[in-house]
C-alpha cells in the first residue's frame, strides 16, 4: 500500500475552503459568542438565520447560523474559481458515484450540492455578494480578530477513502497520520490554497464535523479571545490550549460554541506549493503529533464532534486510542 496519488491537473479548480452552515438553539447567545469572542463580522440577519465573515473577507459570509432545534451541521462549503469549475465539477462528482444537484441558496451564485464518498454533505458556488473588508478598521474589530475561514477537520472511519476522493478532485496531502513504516492512514491533512490544509480527515466515528477554523492575525489574539470568553461567561469552553500543534505547526486554541459547535481559532502555519514537497509523515505514537509541549487535550476533545443533519454515524474499524489529559493525569507515577 501506497499514498493515493496527487492529481495535479484536475479538469475543475476548487480554490479553497469557504463556509460553513450551522444549526444553532439560541442566535442571540451564537450571535454574542462569534462577534465578541471570535471576533467575526455580522453581514445579514434574515428571520432565522446569521450571516457572518471574517475581518478580511469581501465575500458575504463564511458562517451560516440557522436558528433550530439540535445542534447539527448542514453542510461544508468550498469555492470553485468559475462557474464554468462547477460544470465540470459536477461530472467528476457523478462518475465518482456522488450525487450532485444544482440548488438555490440565499446570497450566493450558483450553487452544487454533493455527498462525498465518506458521507460528508458538501456545498460548492464560485460566486457571493462582494462586502467591505474590515481589515483596517480597527475600531471594529473584537476578539480574536478572526481574519478569514481556513480550513474543516472531519471525523470518518474511511480516512484513506476520503484522501483518495480529495487527491482526485486535485487535493495534494501536505502531511499524514499513519503508524511508522506504514500507509496505514489515520489521519489526512488535504489542501488547495496552498497551505497546509483546507479539510482533514481523522479516524473516528462519523462523519462528523470536528471542527472549523479561522486564521486569527496575531499570536496574542488566540489570549484576548480566551480573555474575552471568560469576561462574557464562555471561559468553560476554551477547550483546549493555547497550544502549538504538531502537523501544521500553528499556534492554536479552541473553543465550544454556545451549542457545543467547536471551533479553532490559529495562526503561524505554513506555505505548501512546490510539486515536489513531499507530505509530512507522523507516527500517532509520537507525542509530538498532538502535543510537543504542555498537556495533552481532554477525551471529549477527540470524540466529541458535530454530526451532519440526517447522516448516519458509523464506528471505525480501528478504534483511536489517543493520548488524553485523562490518562496522562492517570498514569503510574514514578
Ligand atoms: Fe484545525
Amino acid at each position: 500500500m501506497s499514498l493515493p496519488t496527487a492529481n495535479l491537473d484536475p479538469a475543475f479548480r476548487i480554490t479553497r475552503a469557504s463556509h460553513v452552515v450551522l444549526t444553532v438553539r439560541d442566535l442571540a447567545a451564537s450571535r454574542r459568542f462569534y462577534s465578541e469572542v471570535i471576533g467575526l463580522v455580522l453581514t445579514a440577519e434574515d428571520g432565522g438565520t446569521l450571516y457572518f465573515r471574517g475581518v478580511e473577507e469581501a465575500c458575504h459570509h463564511s458562517l451560516v447560523l440557522r436558528q433550530g432545534g439540535e445542534m447539527s451541521c448542514a453542510r461544508i462549503g468550498m469555492r470553485m474559481f468559475t462557474d464554468g469549475d462547477l460544470e465540470k465539477a459536477k461530472a467528476f462528482f457523478e462518475t465518482q458515484g456522488c450525487p450532485a444537484a444544482w440548488v438555490d441558496v440565499p446570497h450566493q451564485g450558483r450553487t452544487l450540492h454533493v455527498t462525498d464518498p465518506v458521507g460528508t454533505p458538501l456545498e460548492f458556488c464560485a460566486t457571493m455578494p462582494v462586502m467591505p473588508r474590515m481589515i483596517t478598521s480597527f475600531t471594529h474589530q473584537k476578539g480574536g480578530g478572526a481574519l478569514r475561514l481556513d480550513h474543516y477537520q472531519i471525523l470518518t472511519p474511511d480516512v484513506r477513502k476520503a484522501c483518495e476522493f480529495y487527491m482526485a478532485a486535485g487535493f495534494r496531502l501536505s502531511e499524514y497520520i499513519a503508524p511508522a513504516g506504514t500507509f496505514d492512514l489515520r489521519g489526512v491533512f488535504l489542501q488547495r490554497k496552498g497551505n497546509p490544509h483546507d479539510i482533514v480527515f481523522f479516524n473516528g466515528a462519523g462523519p462528523r464535523l470536528h471542527h472549523f477554523a479561522y486564521l486569527a492575525p496575531e499570536v496574542h489574539h488566540l489570549l484576548h479571545a480566551c480573555d474575552v470568553a471568560g469576561a462574557l461567561g464562555y471561559g468553560s469552553g476554551v477547550e483546549r490550549g493555547p497550544g502549538r500543534h504538531g502537523p501544521g505547526h500553528a499556534m492554536f486554541v479552541y473553543f465550544r460554541d454556545p451549542d457545543g459547535h467547536r471551533v479553532e481559532l490559529f495562526n503561524t502555519h505554513y506555505q505548501v506549493m512546490d510539486i515536489e514537497n513531499e507530505p509530512v509523515a507522523w507516527d500517532p505514537a509520537d507525542h509530538n503529533v498532538s502535543f510537543p509541549w504542555g498537556l495533552p487535550a481532554r477525551q471529549a476533545w477527540y470524540e466529541e464532534a458535530t454530526p451532519f443533519a440526517g447522516v448516519a454515524i458509523r464506528d471505525p474499524h480501528v478504534k483511536p486510542n489517543p493520548p488524553t489529559l485523562e490518562k496522562y493525569l492517570s498514569r503510574p507515577k514514578t
